[in-house]
């Protein structure tokens, strides 16, 4: 870890004592390419965060900390890293000089770990995410961009709670969703529109600020193995249901199935999927769709208005916790 202030505004009256720290997790903001011009054939997850910070104009002033939490494509995200996340998280959050923490973060699964962050810890003070669709060597990165408006967010005065910010746009963590392989606006908000937008340093909110009752991070179980297994199926065409029974045999606690359309599941997998609700699985309805919710009563209890990813983090904390 390790604390600067920006050269130019050295004399400690003139910084602002806020800090704002930054934890860095990888992904293509901290990702290269031997070639400027490769958009697509990079590493993720290779660059620190303090050099990601180093790179950065339009800090003067401002006190920074950067933390290496991790360093990996967000693919292979994982329980470790989330819990060591909201170990770190907590800690720098109760720091009375601490005004806010920034997360840089692969795009592929921000939804995931935005939703777990956001219930495990709902924080008075500002978590935010940000992540870019183009390396740190692209000949047009948005990282930066990303970044300068993250802080901007962040040193936002009554901002609370953890959220991301890509593109210019302020998404509140249940309504992120990666809905584009390349573009660079590649998330959309689902029904309920952006929380808010950066434009040129200022923040233009539309909506509160996330805020739930907190879970709790002291009720992780530290050892991640204990965490409950919660498998994601897939309802689609000609599903084979035999999976549900390799997944019974492993010992699984809980099942989301992504179904069709207002969250229908096909009548071999229900079959499957009720005979493992008899061994006591617990199995919750999502939608394969990209928006809306799971509305009204099936066979299966709904995960109402979050994705089959997100739902299945929220299945894993219920199963942890009651
Ligand atoms: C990742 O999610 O770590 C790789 C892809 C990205 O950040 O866009």
């Amino acid at each position: 870890m390790w604390l600067y202030f920006y050269p130019e505004k050295i004399e400690m009256q003139s910084v602002n004592s806020d800090v704002i720290v930054v934890l860095g997790t990888g992904g293509t903001i901290a990702g290269t390419s031997g070639r400027e011009l490769d958009n697509v054939g990079y590493r993720a997850a290779q660059i620190g965060v303090e050099q990601l910070l180093h790179a950065l104009p339009g800090l003067a002033g401002q006190a920074l900390e950067a933390e290496q939490v991790a360093q990996v494509d967000s693919k292979d995200m994982g329980l470790e890293v989330w819990a060591r996340l909201a170990h770190r998280l907590e800690h720098h959050l109760a720091r009375a000089e601490v005004a806010a923490v920034v997360v840089t973060h692969g795009t592929d699964t921000l939804e995931e770990t935005a939703w777990f962050l956001h219930r495990v810890l709902a924080p008075a003070k500002p978590v935010v995410m940000t992540a870019a669709m183009r390396p740190a060597t692209a000949l047009l990165s948005d990282g930066p961009q990303n970044m300068l408006d993250a802080m901007t967010v962040a040193r936002t005065p009554d901002a609370r709670g953890v959220m991301a910010v890509v593109g210019g746009t302020v998404f509140a963590p249940g309504d992120l969703r990666k809905v584009h392989t390349y573009r660079l606006d590649a998330f959309a908000f689902g029904d309920a529109g952006p929380l808010a937008v950066v434009e040129e340093g200022q923040v233009r909110r539309f909506r509160e600020w996330p805020a739930t009752e907190p879970l709790g991070v002291g009720r992780l179980p530290d050892d991640t193995t204990l965490w409950p297994r919660v498998a994601l199926l897939v309802s689609h065409a000609g599903v084979d249901p035999i999976v549900v029974d390799a997944l019974l045999a492993r010992g699984v606690q809980g099942i989301v199935v992504a179904g069709t359309g207002n969250g229908t599941i096909a009548e071999a997998l229900g079959q499957a999927l009720h005979r493992a609700s008899s061994a006591g699985v617990v199995v919750w309805r999502a939608s394969r769709c990209a928006f809306g919710r799971v509305i009204g009563d099936g066979d299966f209890p709904s995960a109402g208005p979050l994705s089959a990813v997100q739902a299945r983090i929220e299945l894993m904390l219920q199963l942890m916790l009651s």
